[in-house]
């Protein structure tokens, strides 16, 4: 385990089994259609790709790039777009994708975007939900894991910038992000 890393929420096995189980459950739910995954960078990579491999459909792939958080452990709530998609949503089946819902800030401002592209329809998708955080009402159709509310890094969560390639989701020591 990583040096800070106070706990492992979520080990790399637990992750695959949900990965795959998410994906039997889009692959049902989206039959005889071919979504367009949109993964929001660069955080959901990791999961957006693992999970596209375990989904059983015709499937596109894009990625935006989003942010709201700087390098700062809480939200500024302010999102901006710095990359968009690449490809034409119009009448597509949209899943987008995150590594964790927090306040729902993101999620609830990039769909209101989305929508204006007239897709056909928009899911989102979090590998974790930290739902106590909420600030809106929105509500994730699929999240991999509820956490609780702590800092958790790696499968592509970041503390500035750092930790996305551990291979397990760890709760960050506090004394990590002590002395930003
Ligand atoms: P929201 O807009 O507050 O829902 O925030 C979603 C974004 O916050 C995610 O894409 C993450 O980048 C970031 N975030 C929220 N909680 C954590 C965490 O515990 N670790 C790493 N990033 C987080
Ligand atoms: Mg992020």
């Amino acid at each position: 385990m990583h040096e800070d890393v106070k706990a492992i929420l979520v080990t790399e096995e637990a992750i695959a089994a949900r990965v795959k189980e998410l994906g039997e459950q889009i692959s049902k739910d989206y039959a005889g259609k071919e979504p367009v995954m949109v993964a929001l960078l660069k955080g959901a990579a990791w999961f957006a790709v693992d999970l596209s491999r375990a989904i059983d459909l015709p499937l596109r792939m894009d990625f935006m790039v989003a942010s709201s958080y700087g390098n700062s452990a809480t939200t500024s709530g302010n999102v901006k777009v710095k990359l968009d998609l690449s490809e034409n949503i119009r009448g597509k089946d949209v899943l987008l994708v995150d590594d964790i819902i927090d306040s729902g800030l993101t999620f609830a401002a990039i769909t209101q975007m989305l929508k204006t592209q007239k897709p056909s329809s928009i899911r989102t998708v979090a590998l974790c939900d930290k739902g106590e955080r909420r600030q809106n009402d929105f509500k994730c159709d699929y999240v991999g894991f509820s956490v609780p509310d702590e800092f958790l890094v790696g499968y592509g969560l970041d503390y500035a910038g750092d930790y996305r390639n551990l291979p397990y989701i760890g709760i960050l020591k506090p004394s990590v992000y002590g002395r930003a």
